[in-house]
């Protein structure tokens, strides 16, 4: 089963982080977005970040060369003849569904159909085609460019040539792929996302300051970033969606949302891309930390 041509569904942070490693790696990508001004957004981004790349020698063709293999599109059409198709479109079910289901009929039938879904079901996500032992997760994480890993994720559908197939394609990125199954989470939220939750109310029962517990974590751990840097790095939107999917599948504390994380998604502070989170990002170059 070989892999040549890529196709990206959304030109968000992730859908554009995809297809720039997938370019890098010399494939022909296709991406596809509802409208063309978010194309190229995604794209100006893509170019930023593939000339800090150039500046510090770490690719191998210059980023025009690479710029060359990846096409924007605003019709389905264009991904027709595409070996694979990687979905990174809005955390929601129903729109997931709904673009998987019209694609079906479209993409060549051997074409392998993935998601990079951080929390939702990839087994609900497949039975929106008539190919599901051809449906796998591939999830990558933030920001796709620099971040090494990507979970492999088997359904009980899947098949196993599909499957290997999806992991070597993990390795020709440039990534480490770890094999998973669909379990809420994966691994790494699995992990992670209690880990986050519970800095958070270690903050809510007086334990440390913002600060101070993302400090602690930092230099006494040698993490690259503390907890609420992460939280904010991720979104705390997305946080919140994931913990009501984890929560909703395994029912336990460490999976739900403390009241504080509420409190700022209802306020609209959603983290960095928003400008204030836990940190207030009015200067990016020194965020400061709230107090709450
Ligand atoms: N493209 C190219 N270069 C980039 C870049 C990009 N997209 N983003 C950052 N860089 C460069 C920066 O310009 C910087 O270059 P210089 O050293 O020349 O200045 C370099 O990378 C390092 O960046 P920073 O100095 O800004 O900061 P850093 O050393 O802390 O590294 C980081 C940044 C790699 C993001 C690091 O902080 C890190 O690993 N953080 C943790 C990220 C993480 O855990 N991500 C997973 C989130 S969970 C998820 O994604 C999944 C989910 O389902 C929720």
């Amino acid at each position: 089963m070989e892999i040549n041509k890529v196709g990206v569904l959304g030109c968000g942070l992730m859908g554009s982080g995809i297809a720039q490693v997938a370019a890098t790696a010399g494939f022909d990508v296709s991406v596809l977005e509802v409208e063309q001004k978010f194309l190229d957004k995604g794209f100006a981004g893509i170019e930023k970040s593939l000339a800090k790349f150039a500046e510090k020698g770490s690719i191998k063709e210059t980023p025009q060369a690479i710029r060359a293999r990846l096409h924007g599109t605003t019709s389905r059409q264009d991904l027709a003849d595409c070996d694979i198709i990687i979905e990174a479109i809005i955390e929601n079910v129903d729109e997931k569904k709904k673009m998987y289901a019209s694609l079906d009929p479209i993409v060549k039938k051997e074409a392998i159909f993935a998601s990079n879904t951080s929390s939702i079901s990839v087994t609900e996500l497949l039975t929106a085609v008539k190919r599901p032992e051809r449906f796998i997760g591939l999830h990558f994480f933030n920001p796709v460019p620099l971040m090494k890993l990507v979970e492999v994720v088997k359904t009980i559908a899947t098949a196993s040539e599909v499957y290997d197939a999806a992991y070597e394609f993990g390795k020709k990125l440039g990534k480490v792929p770890v094999r998973t199954s669909d379990k809420t989470g994966f691994i790494v939220n699995r992990l992670l996302v209690p880990y986050m939750l519970d800095a958070i109310r270690a903050y809510e029962e007086g334990v440390g300051s913002i600060e101070d517990i993302d400090n602690a974590m930092k230099l006494g751990c040698g993490y690259p970033m503390g907890p609420f840097t992460l939280l904010d790095f991720v979104g705390l939107d997305t946080t919140y969606y994931i913990t009501h999917v984890m929560y909703d599948e395994f029912k336990e504390r460490r999976f739900a949302s403390p009241p504080l994380l509420k409190r700022l998604v209802m306020a609209g502070w959603y983290g960095r891309k928003s400008g204030r989170g836990f940190y207030d990002y009015a200067d990016p170059a020194n965020p400061r930390a709230g107090k709450f």
